[in-house]
C-alpha cells in the first residue's frame, strides 16, 4: 500500500509507521486545515467591525470637510474706496474667482461671485436700478441676497461674507 494513501488519524496522523517524513512538519489534516475555531471567528468579527467603524467615521470627516470648507481670510479693498466708486472688484478664494463688492445706497456692505449662474459671464453692479446685472443675456440678481430677479438665471449669486475692521474690509468665507 502507498504511503501517500494512508487514511489520516486524529493525531494527524504524525505518529503512523508508514507516513512519509513531510507528515511530522505539516502535522494539520486537511479537515482540520478548513476548521475554523469560535476564537478566530471572534476575531474576524471584531477586526470586521473595527475596519467598518473606522471606514465609517473617515466618510463623515471627509463629508464635513467638503460641506464645511476652511475658506482664508483676505483683504480685499477699504471702505474709503467707497467714496469714489460704489464697486470694488476681487478675487476669492483663489485669484481665479472673481468677486464683487458693493455698498448698497443704504450703506450696506455686500459681496457677491461675479460669475452669473446661467453661463458664468461676469455680473456688473447697475448702480441706476441698484441690482447686479449680467450683460450677456441681461440676466439680474437682487443686490441685497444675490436672488435672481430677471433674465434666465435661476440659481442666486454664491455670497462672500465680509468683516469691516476699521478702514478695511476682509473677505472670510463663501455661503453657496
Ligand atoms: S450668462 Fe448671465 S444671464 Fe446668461
Amino acid at each position: 500500500m502507498n504511503s501517500e494513501s494512508n487514511p489520516p488519524s486524529a493525531n494527524g496522523c504524525a505518529g503512523c509507521r508508514n507516513a512519509p517524513k513531510w507528515r511530522s512538519d505539516f502535522p494539520v489534516e486537511w479537515e482540520g486545515d478548513h476548521y475554523v475555531s469560535r476564537r478566530e471567528m471572534v476575531k474576524f468579527l471584531t477586526l470586521g467591525s473595527l475596519l467598518l467603524t473606522g471606514a465609517n467615521w473617515i466618510t463623515v470627516v471627509a463629508s464635513q470637510l467638503r460641506h464645511n470648507p476652511q475658506y482664508p481670510e483676505k483683504m480685499i479693498g477699504t471702505v474709503s474706496q467707497f467714496r469714489h466708486q460704489r464697486s470694488i472688484l476681487f478675487s476669492y478664494p483663489t485669484e481665479d474667482d472673481p468677486c464683487i463688492a458693493v455698498q448698497t445706497p443704504e450703506g450696506k456692505l455686500v459681496a457677491y461671485s461675479q460669475v452669473c449662474t446661467h453661463l458664468s459671464c461676469a455680473v456688473i453692479y447697475d448702480q441706476a436700478d441698484n441690482k447686479l446685472f449680467c450683460p450677456c443675456h441681461n440676466g439680474s440678481f437682487n443686490i441685497l441676497q444675490g436672488e435672481p430677479i430677471g433674465g434666465p438665471p435661476t440659481r442666486r449669486l454664491p455670497r462672500i461674507s465680509i468683516e469691516q475692521r476699521g478702514d478695511q474690509l476682509f473677505a472670510t468665507g463663501v455661503e453657496v
